[in-house]
């Protein structure tokens, strides 16, 4: 049986808080080595999530391969069964995942591999979840009962999915304030926050999510001018917000939607803390699927 990371819905919450804590302080250059081989197979472009896995493989020692479906035989009709089959053939022992498809539950059947998501469709990126709870414990958010707001597209976001499963499981809370256009589909346990003054009187830890044009289909100039006018981040906001009031972002983010450039800047933006942690989530996956840690 091969441990898969694809979502939280079947991880133990002490496996959750064993990833955070791997995360929040490992050193990536004094890891354990665990000699094996990765794919990295991405179908989608990615910055962050591609390069940190090929560090943190690095790291670990694991030599990686990448592929992705343009470069492979899916295109000459391959099922993914004979597909996985002939990577486990070549000795491949983990996969590193990217895709536009919703299709975990194909993945999850598969022995012998373990799958890891580097980020599906609209519904998964828990490596992505395991650094942002990272980064709010660094800032003592994590153990404070006060919820997570998601700002921004929340309909489309994979990182909302993974973070509100990673949450629920931690036993804290999380809300929403966005357009009705971008509210999930599922607000089960969701509280909806209807101005930034609730936000900001609600909580001290907001993540911002980027419009996805990628994903939307009918997406007008006017309804992204109404968009930022209620709901952009800027720097008035945060000057307002309490001293430890935090913004994290995923990346990548696009300034002048979501955020201000002037807010962009703000010491209570803590993206590039966020960053720190893409590595050691990475490596602290491995080990979890690798059943390296104890
Ligand atoms: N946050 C994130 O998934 O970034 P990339 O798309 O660059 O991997």
């Amino acid at each position: 049986m091969s441990k898969h990371l694809l979502d939280f819905k079947d991880t133990d919450k002490k496996d959750i808080e064993k990833l955070i804590d791997i995360t929040g302080k490992i050193n990536p250059e004094k890891t354990n080595k665990i000699p094996s081989i990765s794919l990295l197979k991405f179908d989608e472009p990615s910055t962050r999530t591609r390069l940190s896995f090929s560090v943190a493989a690095y790291r670990l020692g694991i030599k990686t391969f990448e592929s992705s479906d343009i470069s492979s035989a899916k295109v000459k009709g391959e099922s993914l069964k004979h597909e996985i089959e002939t990577y486990k053939a070549m000795g491949i022992e983990s996969l590193v995942i990217r895709t536009k498809e919703d299709n975990i539950d194909e993945y999850k059947e598969f022995e012998d591999i373990s799958v890891i998501s580097g980020g599906f469709g609209t519904s998964s990126h828990p490596t992505q979840a395991i650094l942002d709870a990272t980064t709010l414990d660094k800032f003592n958010k994590l153990e404070k009962d006060l919820p997570v707001i998601y700002i921004g597209d929340v309909k489309h976001s994979r990182v909302f999915e993974s973070g509100r499963q990673l949450f629920a499981s931690l036993g804290k809370n999380v809300g929403v304030f966005t357009h009705e256009s971008f509210l999930p589909d599922d607000l089960t346990n969701i509280e909806v926050l209807n101005s930034w003054d609730e936000v900001l009187e609600a909580t001290e830890a907001i993540e911002l999510l980027r419009v996805q044009k990628e994903r939307i289909e009918d997406l007008e100039d006017s309804d992204l001018n109404e968009y930022i006018k209620k709901y952009q981040l800027t720097n008035e906001i945060l000057d307002k917000s309490e001293d430890d009031f935090i913004a994290l972002h995923p990346m990548p983010m696009n300034v002048d939607i979501e955020i201000s450039e002037k807010a962009s800047l703000h010491n209570k933006f803590k993206y590039i803390e966020q960053l720190s942690f893409g590595v050691p989530s990475r490596i602290a996956s491995y080990m979890y699927v690798m059943e390296q840690y104890d």
